[in-house]
């Protein structure tokens, strides 16, 4: 048999099977509860989740908002390379401790000039260098310099600016907390750093050191920029995608396909390895023991997990492929233990199902429907004219729908040929409107630290620890009665 050595009990098993016993409660607030997960062996989040690369899910505010918020979002694939990658760097510039290379205009500049290139990057502050793309300060042109009557509209933007001479500067490689003493203590609100030449190396602003401050879970590189991640396939443009993604700033790459244990994977994670050897590599998706070992093997720092669990999938109904994802997470955990963390991805309908995955081996979970439907995921609300309910469209990556959507813009016709050969095996609908994905977060959040509590330990880390080399002792599995007892509402 070709699942030897699977313990029995896991067999045919997923979240709704199991509840979990209760242990002795260890901390007074659950609030105290640590959630911290590696998401590879160098990366890790401080919320174990990730939004899934689906163009219904992931897109620029999507990844702001789950790296905010400590978890970390997958910039789909379903577009063109430069798309992709001016995604993965706006979220890279979207907030940071200093921010590396701050947008200038040259002296010359006129103020009509300076008020629209303010406006089209939501800035408040421009540097102006000595002359185009010379990098060497000039001044600072602040929102409340820029005259915004008509009459100064051709005027140039050097009348205006605090000069350098009058401007406070530091030299580079400065700590968070000098910066910050240094803002206060000169009631100013940017401080550009320089070198002895006047070379522009980036700008602390105070907006963006209290931004992190108020948000202690916030994912962040080691230059205090949001965490982002983004998806590439198997053939084609692959090699030729990350070196795009990776010079926008992308902390980790997935590798994503249907059928992840194939020839196809591993001679791209080969290839992948060859040509970026530090590169932090998601692969997947595969749903046995055997295909998580062939992912490591191959090189893979995380492995995902999940062949059609996921509420657009339809491989199970077309293929019949397929295990049930709780014990696929157990074989895939079993088969590599914590070498190569596992993300489970997929079928996650209720946050309990989260924190089952998350014991029973995933260190992280990737969600989709779970959080489409929010403002920040892609796409317009649409309101139902009769019931005035307001939707969401949400679908699955191979769904008609989306596949000709990422073909849009090809200019391959072997593509389009490609693409209408393979029957679909995703769907698209619609789920209901749900706010911001801010508040979904806090509520996992929330329901993750309580489970940890139920489970008697102060930290997600612990918990696993305790639990994962023998789930079974801690799970109940359920009667239709139990079933019916513990989930119909
Ligand atoms: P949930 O259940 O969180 O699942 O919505 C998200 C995951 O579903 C997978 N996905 C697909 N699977 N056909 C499939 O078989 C598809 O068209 C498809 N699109 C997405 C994917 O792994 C995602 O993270």
């Amino acid at each position: 048999m070709k699942s030897k050595g699977i313990d029995r009990r896991w067999v045919g098993k997923t979240f709704d099977d199991f509840l979990f016993r209760p242990q002795r409660g260890a901390v007074q607030s659950r609030r105290q509860i640590s959630l911290s997960a590696h998401l590879t062996d160098r990366l890790s989040l401080e919320l174990p989740i990730l939004s899934a690369n689906m163009d219904s899910v992931t897109g620029m505010s999507m990844a702001e908002a789950m790296a905010l918020e400590g978890g970390i979002g997958i910039i789909h694939r379903g577009l063109p390379i430069d798309r992709q990658a001016e995604k993965v760097a706006r979220v890279k510039r979207a907030h940071g401790a200093v921010i590396e290379n701050p947008l200038c205009l040259p002296k010359g500049s006129t103020i009509r000039e300076a008020r629209a290139f303010a406006l089209r990057h939501k800035i408040t502050g421009i540097l102006i260098e000595e002359s185009e793309g010379s990098g060497i300060l000039a001044g600072l042109l602040s929102n409340r310099d820029i005259p915004w009557l008509g009459e100064y509209s051709e005027r140039l933007v050097e009348e205006f600016m605090t000069p350098f001479e009058h401007l406070h500067t530091h030299p580079p490689g400065i700590s968070y907390e000098d910066a910050e003493r240094i803002l206060f203590e000169k009631r100013i609100e940017r401080l550009p750093l320089v070198d002895e030449q006047r070379k522009i190396h980036g700008l602390i602003t105070r907006k963006d050191l209290l931004f992190f401050r108020d948000r202690p879970f916030a994912s962040k590189d080691t230059k205090g920029r949001l965490l982002v991640g983004a998806a590439i396939g198997a053939r084609g443009d692959f090699v030729e995608r990350s070196a795009e993604l990776i010079s926008a700033g992308a902390d980790c790459l997935v590798i994503d396909i249907a059928h992840g244990h194939s020839q196809v994977m591993g001679r791209a994670l080969d290839t992948m390895r060859r040509h970026f050897p530090d590169m932090a590599l998601i692969c997947g998706n595969v749903a046995t023991g055997a295909g998580a070992r062939f992912l490591k093997e191959h090189g893979a720092d995380a492995v995902k997990v999940g062949v059609g669990p996921g509420r657009g999938c339809r491989t199970r109904l077309e293929t019949a492929a397929g295990v049930p994802q709780l014990q696929a997470i157990r074989e895939a955990w079993c088969a590599v233990g914590e070498s190569a963390p596992i993300i489970a991805d997929g079928g996650v309908s209720d946050d309990k199902d989260i924190f089952l995955a998350l014991i029973c081996g995933a260190s992280t979970v990737m969600l989709g429907s779970a959080l489409s439907g929010t403002d920040e995921a892609p796409g317009q609300v649409i309101e139902d004219p009769a019931t005035h309910l307001k939707k969401k469209i949400y679908r699955g990556m191979t769904s008609p729908q989306a596949v000709f959507e990422s073909l849009y813009d090809t200019e391959n016709p072997d593509d389009l040929e490609q693409a209408f050969e393979t029957p679909a095996e995703g769907q698209e609908m619609q789920v209901p409107y749900k706010g911001s994905v801010a508040d979904v977060l806090s509520r996992i959040r929330g329901h993750l630290q309580s489970a940890v509590s139920y489970a008697g330990e102060r930290s997600l880390a612990k918990a696993r620890a305790k639990i994962l080399p023998d789930p079974m002792e801690y799970l109940i599995p359920l009667s239709e009665a139990a079933r019916r007892e513990s989930y119909e509402r």
